[in-house]
C-alpha cells in the first residue's frame, strides 16, 4: 500500500516515539526527509552531534561515509541507513588507489615519514583508516584551513584526498603551492599535493553562470562552496562550507541579492527574493536524493520488527586506524 508524505510523517513520529532512535539528516536531503530529522547539519556537526546522543539506534539520512563516520566515532551505537548511497567523490579513492598515490610521491623522492595524508570526510572509511595508520587525520570543509595550518607545522608535505578543489582552494586562500597528481608537475615542489577527485555535482557551476548573474543583477554576491573548481571560488564573493554559508547568508542585508554555488536542496530551503541558485541546471547530489521518506519509514518499521536493514559494520582494524584519524580532527 502506498502512503502519502503526510501519513508516512505521522508513522514516522509514531515509531520515534516508541523506539529508542536518533534520525539524522544532512543539509542535503529531499525536503520532507530532512524534516523529519532530530539531528540535522553539514557534516562536521553530524558526526559531533550524533557522538554526543545517546540513543541505541541512529537512523542516518545521508551518504554511506557519513553513516560510517559515525559508526566509527560511536562504535556502540547501531547505525542503520535508510539507502547506503555513495557519495560520487568517496568512490573516486579506494585502499589501493591511496596506496598508489603514496607511491606517486615516493617516486617524486618525498619518502613516507615526510608525508602527512589528510582525507577530506568525503571518503571511504578502509581510505580514512590508511590516512589514520600513516599517521594523517581527516578535515571538513569546515575546518579544512585550521587542520592543513596545524599540519604544516610539522614541516612534511600534504597529500591531500580525495578532493583536489578543496585541496587547491584552501592552499590558493592560505598562498600555499599545490598541484594535482598527474597534472605534470613535479610534486616535490609543492606544500599540498592533491589527489585528482571532484565532486560532479559542484562542477556544475560556471564562470559564465558568474558572468551572467553579476550582468544580470549589479551588485549581487556570489557565494560558493569550496568542492567548486578554484576558478569559480577565486572568482566569488565568498567561499564556505555548508554552514559557513548558511551564516553568510543569514548575515546578509534584506535587500542583497547573492547567488549561492552549492546543492540545490540546501539552496531552495534557504531562498528568499534575493537568493539565487548559481546555476542555469538544477545542481542536486543524485546520491543524497536517494534517501525518501518512504525509505525512513521502512528503516524505522525494521528496527520494530527486530530485525533492522542496512546496518553498518566496520572491521576492528579499519575502525581502530579510522577513529584515530577523525579523532585527530575532532581534537583540533
Ligand atoms: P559539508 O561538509 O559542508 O556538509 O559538505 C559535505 C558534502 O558532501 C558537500 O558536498
Ligand atoms: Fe558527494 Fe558531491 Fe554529493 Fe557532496 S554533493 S555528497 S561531495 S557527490
Amino acid at each position: 500500500m502506498q502512503f502519502t508524505n503526510e501519513e508516512l510523517k505521522i508513522k514516522i513520529d509514531e515509531l520515534k516515539e516508541k523506539l529508542d532512535v536518533t534520525v539524522v539528516a544532512h543539509f542535503y536531503q529531499r525536503d520532507e526527509v530532512f524534516e523529519v530529522g532530530d539531528i540535522t547539519g553539514d557534516s562536521l556537526e553530524l558526526a559531533m552531534k550524533t557522538k554526543a546522543d545517546d540513543a541505541e539506534f541512529v537512523l542516518f539520512c545521508g551518504v554511506g561515509f557519513m553513516g560510517q563516520s559515525v559508526k566509527v566515532l560511536s562504535p556502540h551505537k547501531r547505525v542503520v541507513m535508510p539507502k547506503v548511497a555513495c557519495c560520487a567523490m568517496a568512490k573516486m579513492i579506494d585502499g589501493l588507489m591511496f596506496d598508489n598515490a603514496v607511491k606517486a610521491l615516493n617516486e617524486a623522492g618525498i619518502e613516507n615519514e615526510n608525508i602527512l595524508p589528510i582525507t577530506y570526510i568525503n571518503s571511504d572509511v578502509v581510505v580514512k583508516a590508511k590516512v589514520g595508520a600513516m599517521g594523517g587525520l581527516v578535515c571538513t570543509s569546515s575546518n579544512a584551513k585550521t587542520i592543513i595550518t596545524t599540519a604544516l607545522k610539522e614541516g612534511k608535505k600534504i597529500l591531500f584526498v580525495p578532493d583536489r578543489c578543496l585541496g587547491q582552494n584552501i592552499a590558493n586562500q592560505m598562498g600555499l603551492k599545490s598541484c594535482v597528481i598527474g597534472d605534470g608537475s613535479d610534486l616535490s615542489e609543492s606544500d599540498i599535493i592533491c589527489f585528482d577527485g571532484f565532486c560532479s555535482v559542484h562542477q556544475l557551476f560556471t564562470l559564465d553562470d558568474i558572468k551572467f548573474y553579476r550582468k544580470k543583477f549589479p551588485g549581487i554576491l556570489i557565494a560558493t562552496h569550496p568542492e567548486c573548481d578554484p576558478a569559480i571560488c577565486d572568482a566569488s564573493d565568498f567561499v564556505g562550507s555548508t554552514s559557513q554559508l548558511i551564516n553568510y547568508i543569514a548575515d546578509l542585508d534584506e535587500d542583497q541579492k547573492v547567488a549561492v554555488g552549492t546543492e540545490f536542496n540546501m539552496v531552495n530551503r534557504l531562498r528568499t527574493k534575493n537568493t539565487y541558485v548559481l546555476s542555469s541546471t538544477k545542481p542536486e547530489c543524485p546520491t543524497m536524493n536517494e534517501t525518501t521518506l518512504e525509505d525512513v519509514y521502512v528503516t524505522l518499521k525494521a528496527i520494530e520488527d527486530g530485525e533492522p536493514i542496512n546496518e553498518i559494520f566496520i572491521d576492528e582494524d579499519t575502525q581502530k586506524w579510522a577513529k584515530i584519524a577523525l579523532e585527530r580532527m575532532l581534537a583540533l
